[in-house]
């Protein structure tokens, strides 16, 4: 295709509403594994520790992104966690192996100084319970340890143990990836569903206004998905809220427009699910819809290597330390547009993880914290993307990947936010050699003008961030000019931008 001919429309309209974005589409988790925790949050030794030795420098990163809620404390962890080890006086606390990561687990952090480091850093937490080597007593004793507000057994101990008021845990998970064979515990459909069934019955009776996530599928390439959604959910149905999604992509064979194409399986995962829960509806003439938590997202390969070759039963070793390069960035943008475009059904997204472990923010244990290319996206999307989904109806070139066909090169996705009039436009090229010229028709937005056009882009597709150089940065020079109720905006070969309207 020449250049003359890479050309996308777009039309954008009030009528054209999705959904209200939920905020928590915008969060993230950390779990005990790697740095993520120790020489990651938590540091005590560090120049800037807190008197409870959480990392301010690491604080204040988490707060730039505005994250609504953490998940905590796994992942995979969490099968085998008990989480009374994490509780009391921090002496007198064991040193347990963590056989999901072959770690050994200080137990120096657990619930209650977890849930003050997230409300330092303006987030909710959204616990997830052990279903592995554990079940309905450990969940529904967590819980009334966290939230019942005294007066039993659990809800003192959590007062003698120094904080008074209950945390007011919402959300929480019905175990973690059960359907995987490396989970510790690991269950069959039939045994999860009764299992989780059952410990989200006692749960609500010890506090009726918890929010609960019924553990979905761990990917779209598990043999059982997505028989494993129908048969969970014919029992968890009525009393879950949510169903998990969880999907990591990466890019082993170097194949970079193929790599820019998974959001097409993204979206292919969100809509099965979406129908499968429709239909568990059906079978149950429910009134309930079935939302989507999709707690665990992010690019995840670049440190695969590396972690075979670590010697296991160390505290905080580095694993999971994937180096994200710019394309990264730009799947990772198209991986927020995705949920801005399924705002109706996903309600929750955490991406994975938040700190070191495949993360936007890394440390160095007793030096610097710095961003990852990653972090800009997501930025960006926590800070413009909270309104009205909108969307958009596009007109795009497409293209032919190894895994899929007639994939767009412009990826895009729209927020409007009533209150403070303000529209954006997220928008990813895929073209890896060319711009596109977008002419996006917005008519309907009387008043309205262009603030700003951010831009993510470099030269190299490879191209990484450091504690010393940051060469993947936004910048604020991107093209796009107002013609009477049109934006004309040029969006460079692999680029991720953000359109800022506001009403003048
Ligand atoms: O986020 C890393 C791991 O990925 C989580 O522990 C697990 O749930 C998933 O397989």
């Amino acid at each position: 295709m020449s250049l003359s001919e890479l050309k996308a429309g777009m039309v954008v309209d009030k009528a054209f509403r999705i959904a209200e974005v939920d905020n928590r589409i915008y969060g993230s988790f950390i779990e005990h594994l790697g740095r993520a925790v120790y020489g990651g949050i938590y540091e005590p030794a560090h120049v800037t520790a807190d008197p409870e030795g959480f990392r301010e420098d690491v604080k204040q990163l988490v707060q730039e992104l505005n994250v609504p809620i953490i998940r905590y404390p796994g992942g995979n962890f969490v099968s085998g966690y008990n989480w009374e080890d994490g509780v009391g006086p921090v002496d007198q606390r064991p040193k347990r192996l963590d056989l999901a990561w072959r770690t050994t687990e200080p137990n120096e952090v657990g619930t209650n100084e977890f849930m003050k480091w997230a409300r330092e850093v303006g987030s909710e937490v959204m616990m997830a319970v052990n279903l592995g080597t554990r079940g309905v007593d450990a969940a529904r004793n967590l819980l009334e340890y966290c939230n019942h507000p005294e007066g039993s057994y659990w809800s003192d101990l959590r007062r003698r143990h120094g904080y008074e008021q209950p945390h007011g845990v919402k959300t929480w998970c019905l175990g973690n990836e059960m359907d995987g064979p490396w989970q510790i515990g690991q269950k069959t459909p039939q045994e999860y569903g009764r299992l989780a069934y059952e410990t989200g019955k006692a749960m609500r009776l010890v506090d009726p206004s918890i929010e609960l996530v019924s553990c979905g599928s761990s990917s779209t390439g598990m043999p059982t998905f997505p028989e494993w959604e129908a048969i969970t959910l014919d029992h968890t149905y009525e009393i879950a809220d949510y169903v998990s999604l969880h999907q990591y992509y990466g890019n082993r064979d170097n194949d970079s427009a193929n790599f820019l194409a998974r959001t097409m399986d993204m979206e292919h995962f969100i809509h099965t699910v979406s129908s499968t829960c429709d239909y568990i509806k059906a079978k149950k003439r429910s009134k309930k819809t079935m939302m989507l938590s999709f707690d665990e997202w992010n690019v995840w390969y670049h440190s695969n290597d590396a972690d075979a070759k670590l010697e296991p039963w160390s505290v905080g070793p580095p694993q999971l330390e994937d180096i994200y390069n710019f394309e990264d960035a730009l799947l990772v943008g198209s991986m927020l547009i995705t949920f801005l475009r399924n705002a109706d059904r996903v309600k929750i997204a955490c991406l994975a993880q938040l700190v070191n472990v495949i993360a936007p923010i890394m440390t160095e244990n007793g030096g610097r914290a710095w961003k990852q290319t990653i972090f800009y996206p997501y930025l960006h999307a926590s800070q413009y993307g909270r309104g009205v989904s909108l969307r958009p109806v596009v007109d795009s070139p497409k293209y032919d990947a190894q895994d899929y066909t007639d994939v767009p090169y412009l990826d895009s996705a729209v927020v409007y936010n009533e209150e403070l009039e303000e529209l954006t436009l997220f928008a990813v090229n895929r073209h890896l050699e060319e711009a596109l010229e977008l002419k996006c028709d917005v008519r309907g937005f009387e008043g309205y003008r262009i603030v700003e056009h951010i831009v993510l882009e470099h030269e190299n597709l490879k191209a990484v961030n450091t504690a010393e150089e940051e060469s993947v940065r936004p910048h604020t020079q991107g093209s796009s000019t107002w013609n009477g109720g049109y934006v004309n905006a040029r969006l460079s070969k692999a680029s991720w931008n953000v359109i800022r309207l506001r009403k003048v």
